[in-house]
């Protein structure tokens, strides 16, 4: 795998783990970060080997702290609109519309950009010591990589708005319960176990709908209408395929379906 400033990546059998690498700074996002994140994801969209991805930050401390602050400085209001804009799409929307899974491993503060990179992906597991939150209105700016709209989608927007009104953080336990994460483990150590524990389940399912099942989500998200219709679409495409014939002949011959 090619090698980047700020971001690791090892693969483990069928799952690439992307670590963000800048520990002394919380692992906080600068511009040459989102590059690479944004390489990565390209790299990894058309890597046949890799069929999920965990995303997680260095350390202990941090999954990350968020977007880096100092970086705002020099920025007016065109430029500002811009690095939303580019981070959005470049990375957060690439992100949720990838075709493989992607579970971030939220091992410490997930703040800010940081939390809005964990909205981004499918999944979220998180160590009970994690602490999330959108502190952006105590810088006097509102969240800019999507956390105004992926939020409310996971917890509603009731909580949603405490969570950016506030600008406080929230535990874990609190972040399970409101369906911010999906799992919490209690250690570090069990972190990643857990994440390619459920990536594993997934590499047991047909990987033609695993990509159907993520587009007709996405797209019921933005537009409930819409969303019901690609479902019609994608399930009879789904019928077309290779797997769709092995997953129900694997049923009715009473056996695991090899896909
Ligand atoms: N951008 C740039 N640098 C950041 C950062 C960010 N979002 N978050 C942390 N850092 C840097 C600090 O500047 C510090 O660097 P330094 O050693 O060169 O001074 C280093 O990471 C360690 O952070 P520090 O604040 O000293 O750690 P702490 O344990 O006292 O506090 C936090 C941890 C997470 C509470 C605190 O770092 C924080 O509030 N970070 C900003 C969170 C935020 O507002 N994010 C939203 C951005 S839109």
């Amino acid at each position: 795998m090619a090698t980047y400033e700020n971001i690791l990546v090892n693969q483990q059998d069928k799952t690439a783990i992307i670590t963000i690498n800048r520990e002394d700074k919380l692992n906080a996002l600068n511009s040459q970060t989102l590059k690479e994140l944004s390489e990565v994801f390209d790299k990894l969209s058309e890597d046949a080997t890799v069929r999920g991805i965990v995303l997680t930050g260095k350390g202990e401390k941090a999954f990350v702290a968020g977007a880096d602050i100092k970086e705002f400085l020099s920025l007016n209001s065109a430029e500002a609109s811009e690095l939303s804009r580019s981070g959005q799409q470049n990375v957060m929307n690439k992100i949720q519309h990838f075709p493989k899974p992607i579970i971030a491993a939220i091992n410490g503060f997930a703040l800010g950009g940081g939390l809005e990179l964990a909205l981004a992906c499918h999944i979220r597991v998180a160590v009970e010591s994690a602490k999330m939150g959108l502190p952006e209105v105590s810088l006097g700016i509102i969240p800019g990589y999507g956390g105004t709209q992926r939020l409310p989608q996971l917890v509603g927007k009731s909580k949603a708005l405490e969570m950016i009104l506030t600008g406080d953080m929230v535990d874990a336990q609190d972040a399970y319960q409101w369906g911010l994460v999906n799992h919490v483990v209690a250690t570090q150590s069990e972190l990643l176990a857990k994440c390619i524990a459920l990536l594993e389940r997934t590499y047991t399912r047909s990987f033609t709908a695993i990509t159907a099942a993520i587009d007709a989500v996405n797209v019921g998200i933005v537009d409930v209408d819409k969303g019901f219709e690609r479902e019609i679409e994608l399930f009879g495409k789904c019928f077309g395929s290779a797997d769709m014939k092995e997953g129900v002949a694997a049923f009715l011959e009473k056996r695991k379906p090899n896909f």
